[in-house]
């Protein structure tokens, strides 16, 4: 497991910042500039569905369900609630749940999925080891107290088969000059996921033993000033050299 915690002066400041993330979600809900991304989130969720091969590669049998947990998700996840012809059964987590369902019944919507108060670092406290297809973690990991134990425990909820999916920001942590929840870089290449800020640099896959495939790509998401990029890393059932595949797209 990670031990990559922040310093006692860092995670003071993760913790006294943490409002700025509630503040801005009161925003999101109730201001009318967000009112379209709401609305596609929403849409999104509750009526698109996963790629048709999603369930099958991930190794789903017919007649299961395709079982998905978002970390850090937000109020209104970026995941799925549809698989045809899998049903779906998603699981939200993140450590501000109690005020994400606070917004979520104040503006009306009770047709999507509770959040649960659990934090990246202690899934393994609330969740059986090899239970989910899709552990993912959208633009969050880089927000936790330890990142790497974060990491570490999506991998040991994945099932043998199944896949995490690692949405970021480039590192944000120099980007918003520590700032707020952003106290870590988060940084993708052929070799690996990296972790790092002024004091430490480590590759967060030399924790999992072996037992995956990777593949990495920069996002198109029309934004020039910031990459966001995605990892998928692919646990496989026996142990097995990593192997690891050139990124799909090249930096802008
Ligand atoms: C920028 S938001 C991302 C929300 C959503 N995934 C998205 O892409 O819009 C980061 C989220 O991470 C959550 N978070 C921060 N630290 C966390 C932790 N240790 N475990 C779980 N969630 C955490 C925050 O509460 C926040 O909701």
């Amino acid at each position: 497991m990670g031990n990559q915690q922040l310093t006692p002066s860092q995670f003071d400041t993760w913790a006294n910042n943490i409002h700025h993330e509630m503040a801005f979600w009161r925003h999101w809900f109730s201001d009318e500039k967000f009112a379209a991304g709401r609305e596609s989130r929403y849409h999104q969720l509750r009526h698109e569905a996963y790629p048709p091969d999603l369930a099958s590669e991930l190794g789903v049998s017919p007649g299961v369900p395709l079982r998905v947990l978002d970390i850090g998700s937000g109020p209104i996840s970026t995941q799925r609630m549809r698989a045809r012809p899998y049903p779906v059964e998603l699981i939200c987590v993140d450590a501000l749940a109690d005020i994400y369902n606070l917004l979520l019944d104040e503006f009306g919507y009770a047709d999507c999925p509770r959040i649960h108060k659990i934090r990246g670092e202690e899934l393994t406290r609330f969740f059986a080891r090899d239970s989910f297809h899709l552990v993912n973690i959208a633009n969050a990991l880089d927000h936790c107290e330890d990142p790497a134990q974060t990491v570490a425990e999506m991998f040991e909820v994945c099932r043998a088969g199944g896949r995490l999916e690692i949405l970021s920001v480039e590192n944000e942590g120099e980007r918003e000059g520590y700032n707020g929840l952003h106290q870590w870089n988060l940084q993708a290449d052929d070799a690996g996921l990296w972790l790092w800020n002024l004091g430490m640099r480590i590759n967060l896959l030399d924790g999992l033993g072996g037992r995956f495939e990777y593949e990495w790509g920069y996002e198109d998401h029309g934004q020039q000033d910031l990459r966001i990029f995605k990892v998928l890393v692919q646990k496989v059932s026996s142990a097995r050299r990593r192997a690891v595949r050139p990124s799909r797209q090249e930096a802008a």
